[in-house]
This record gives C-alpha cells, sequence and structure tokens, in this order.
C-alpha cells in the first residue's frame, strides 16, 4: 500500500473507528498497525509490516489466516447461499454443524440454539435457564443467577450481570440485575485476592447455595481458566466439585467455553478434564477456526422438552437474531472442527503447553532481571499470563499511569509480535495449531520485550519521575 493511502486510513480511523476496550485518547497517538492481510500464524499491516499473533485475533483463531480447507468450505457455501434464516426453516450448513456439536459436547447435551457472538450465546443460556424452570414439571420461580468473583461471561447486560470484573462491570450496576458471587478457587494475582485451599472455597461455595438455593436457577461458570480475569487457572476437582452440588439443590450448570473451548486446553472442551457435563454448554470465539462470528448455547434433552408443546401455550423460546444460524460461518465451523482432527490439532496445542512450561522453568532457574518484576505467572494449555508488578517482594503494583502491561504491547509490536495486555497482566495466547518453533519466536519477542520495559520504567522510577501511587483497578489496558 503507497504512504499516501495508508495515511488516509490512519486519518479516517482516527476520525471515525471507536475501538472496543481501547482508551481512544492514548489510541490515536499510537501509530496501531492497521492489518491488511495474513498468512499462516502472521498479520501484516498497510506498511507491509509482518506480525506473529500472539493471541489468536482475540482468542479465536485455531489453524491460522488463510487456511486453504476453510477458504474453500467459504467459498462453496457462499455459491451456494450466503445467508437463509432459522426462523421456522432449515438450512443444510447449520444442521450438519449441530450434529457435529453433539457429537463433541458432553453427553446428555443434543440441542442446539445458534446465536452469533460469545455473549448473545450467554444471554440465550441465562433465559432458556429462567424460562426452563417455569416451565418445568414441578414449576419454580427461581430468579437468582450465581456468577464467580472476577468472571466474564461478555458486554450485554445480562453477560455483565453476572460479570465479576470491577473495571469493566461496575459502572452498569444500575442497568444489570443482581448476581450471587461465588468465590473464585483460582490462586492470587496482582489484583490482591487471597489464596484459600480449595476445601475452604468449597465449603463457602456450598454456603452460599444453602443460603439462595430455592431462589437460583443456573451458576455460569468459565470451566478450569478465568481468562479475562487474566489466565486465572482454577485447581482440579473444582468443576467436578461445582457440578455437584449445583445438581443436588436442582440448580443449572452453564459452561462458559468461548476461551477455553476448541483446543486452548489441549482438549476439545474444557470439560472434558473433569468429565462434567453442564446442563448448558455456550461455545463461540474458535467455534468458526477464527474465520466468522458465531455461538452456539447446547442444551440437554430435559431443558430442551420444557419448551414443546402446542404452539399457542406459549411455552416456545421467544428469542433469536436476524443471522442466527447463518449458512457460512455454519460451514466454516464444520471445517475448522474437521481439519482439528485431521491436522491432530489438539495434539499440537500440548506441545505448546509443554513450550510454555519449559520456558516458564527456564526463567525460574536462569532467573533474568525482569523476573524481580513479574508478581505470578500462570499457564494452562496454550494460554499464559505473566503479572508485572514494580516490586515483588513486599508485592508493589506498579502506578496505574505508568500501564507497564501495555508498555510491554508496545514493545512486543515493535518486535512483530501482536498480543494484548489486561492491565498489568502480559497475555500470550496463541491459536492451538501454531507450530511450536512459532511460539519459541514469541516467548523470545516477549523476553526481550519485558527486558526493555522493566529496565526502562527502574530508570524511571529512581529518576523520580514517577510517583507512587496505588494500583489503580482502572488500569485495565
Ligand atoms: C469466557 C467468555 N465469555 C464470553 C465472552 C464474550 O464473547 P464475545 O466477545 O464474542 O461476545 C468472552 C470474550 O472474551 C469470554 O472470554
Amino acid at each position: 500500500m503507497d504512504s499516501d493511502h495508508h495515511s488516509q486510513l490512519r486519518a479516517a480511523d482516527n476520525a471515525h473507528v471507536w475501538h472496543p476496550f481501547t482508551a481512544m485518547s492514548a489510541y490515536t497517538s499510537e501509530e496501531a498497525p492497521i492489518i491488511t492481510h495474513a498468512e499462516g500464524f502472521s498479520l501484516f499491516d498497510s506498511q507491509g509490516k509482518k506480525y506473529l499473533d500472539g493471541h489468536s485475533s482475540l482468542w479465536c483463531n485455531i489453524h491460522g489466516h488463510r487456511v486453504p480447507e476453510l477458504d474453500a468450505a467459504l467459498t462453496s457455501q457462499i455459491e451456494r447461499v450466503a445467508h437463509s434464516t432459522l426462523l421456522g426453516i432449515a438450512n443444510s450448513s447449520s444442521i450438519e454443524l449441530a450434529e457435529e456439536l453433539v457429537a463433541l459436547s458432553p453427553p446428555g447435551l443434543t440441542r442446539v440454539f445458534y446465536t452469533d457472538c460469545g455473549a448473545a450465546g450467554v444471554e440465550a443460556a441465562l433465559k432458556i435457564a429462567w424460562q426452563y424452570h417455569r416451565q418445568k414439571a414441578h414449576s419454580e420461580d427461581r430468579r437468582l443467577f450465581a456468577c464467580l468473583e472476577q468472571s466474564y461471561h461478555g458486554d450485554t447486560v445480562g453477560a455483565v450481570s453476572v460479570g465479576g470484573i470491577d473495571v469493566f462491570h461496575s459502572l452498569f450496576g444500575g442497568m444489570t440485575f443482581p448476581a450471587l458471587k461465588l468465590p473464585t478457587p483460582a490462586r492470587a494475582s496482582t489484583r490482591g485476592r487471597e489464596f484459600l485451599p480449595l476445601e475452604t472455597i468449597l465449603a463457602k461455595t456450598e454456603q452460599l447455595l444453602d443460603q439462595q438455593r430455592d431462589q437460583l436457577a443456573a451458576v455460569i461458570v468459565e470451566p478450569l481458566v478465568q481468562a479475562a480475569a487474566g489466565v486465572l487457572v482454577h485447581p482440579p476437582g473444582y468443576l467436578q466439585a461445582l457440578r455437584t452440588m449445583t445438581a443436588e439443590r436442582g440448580i443449572l450448570l452453564i459452561a462458559d467455553e468461548i476461551a477455553v473451548g476448541f483446543g486452548r486446553t489441549g482438549k476439545m472442551l474444557a470439560c472434558e478434564h473433569e468429565k462434567v457435563a453442564p446442563d448448558l454448554l455456550v461455545l463461540s470465539k474458535g467455534l468458526t477456526g477464527g474465520y466468522l462470528p458465531l455461538a452456539a448455547t447446547l442444551a440437554t434433552e430435559e431443558i430442551f422438552q420444557c419448551f414443546s408443546g402446542e404452539p399457542w401455550q406459549g411455552r416456545t423460546f421467544y428469542h433469536g437474531h436476524t443471522y442466527t444460524g447463518n449458512p457460512l460461518a455454519c460451514a466454516v465451523a464444520l471445517a475448522s472442527i474437521r481439519r482439528m482432527r485431521t491436522k491432530n490439532v489438539l495434539s499440537n496445542a500440548c506441545e505448546i503447553e509443554s513450550c510454555l512450561r519449559q520456558r516458564i522453568q527456564r526463567w525460574q532457574s536462569s532467573k533474568p532481571a525482569w523476573l524481580q518484576h513479574v508478581h505470578q505467572i500462570r499457564h494452562l494449555g496454550t494460554m499464559m499470563a505473566i503479572d508485572l508488578v514494580h516490586r515483588s517482594e513486599p508485592v508493589t503494583p506498579y502506578p496505574a499511569e505508568l500501564r507497564a502491561g501495555h508498555q510491554v504491547t508496545l514493545a512486543c509490536r515493535k518486535r512483530g509480535i501482536i498480543q494484548r495486555n489486561i492491565g498489568d497482566s502480559v497475555i500470550l495466547y496463541p491459536a492451538p495449531a501454531m507450530p511450536v518453533d512459532l511460539v519459541e519466536e514469541l516467548l523470545d519477542g516477549l523476553e526481550e520485550s519485558l527486558a526493555e520495559v522493566t529496565s526502562r520504567l527502574q530508570t524511571l522510577k529512581s529518576a523520580g519521575r514517577t510517583q507512587s501511587s496505588e494500583h489503580s483497578v482502572k488500569n485495565m489496558e
């Protein structure tokens, strides 16, 4: 692209595009890459610079970009039909995908309700749970949902209501419905959580569920990893215990696998690790291999049957979207799931996991200088977070105004790596099919960026150019 065209795009972006989860005042001066094309696991910007995609284009890319099988599935579908509704009629690719999703999901989930993004899939799950209790054989007026502290389930109003990340959610308190907060079993992060043993967490959870036993419609959980909270990893056994507790109390369990499904944990779905079958399962992001927006909410036959009756009885689920079950998205999702099998993507994800583990071990034994500024490193499967702090003993966060995590994002970009921090947690989220040598490249670039930024911030600090202030929860970028 010539430089005039690039400058025009830059000016138009700054003038018109409102970027999500982005501090726009800082963004407009940052010359962020304008992506124009991609190849394999790399993205290219309007000035021809190449970047390794270290966050799977926001945690959804599975096989890389411009994958021949996925491109072919889209072209072949577009030659037949791009869109046709699911309201009252069917389309062939959404049927074939539903069969595939039922086959790969935990036992008992037999029905697939399509929406078009993660938050919409969560909204559908919440409304299905609400209506189910009213229409089941011994109808109950259960009005409460429970979620975990620091949970994230999307940005629509229902999804925000079951969210627990203050900086994203507290402002909207007045427009959301109240939800019961259960303690997260994840270990402490920079955001200062106390570490409690699993038994204590489970006892507290049981007590809270008992207090609202007859009111609770469902508990929603991100199985194994709370990704948007900064890859908070749950200890083994938690998910299964939560499944047992909810089942014993007639409370539905909604598993939100939007961020952890499709290979991120080394298995197709995270629930498989603990052989847990939820009542409702929400899939999105990696569902289409990262090609198109699509979500699916799977339900058990028992739940589905509570919605059946004569059309005039009003038991129908009156919910849906214009692009529900879009044939292009379903066709590419089918191709992506099949390719995960033919290319052994899950075993590659396990190799990525051991590559991350080995690198972390190497850091721990070689103790590079930047490690003094790390409070905690967490990882599971292809997901990793590094919490940066000014000092790790005692834990002293960087002042919010330094935007330490964001500085690492910018330093990575300079080295041709795209990743995204969440506050001062630096996150790597490579695609499950990324070859291990590219993951090593990501880690090399990340290491250099961490060294550069922590030493620069140290210099600023010793020159007295920053004031030590309380870590601000507002610093999430
Ligand atoms: C666990 C989880 N649930 C829901 C969502 C929302 O998905 P979407 O952004 O597609 O609405 C996300 C997005 O990051 C997520 O991580």
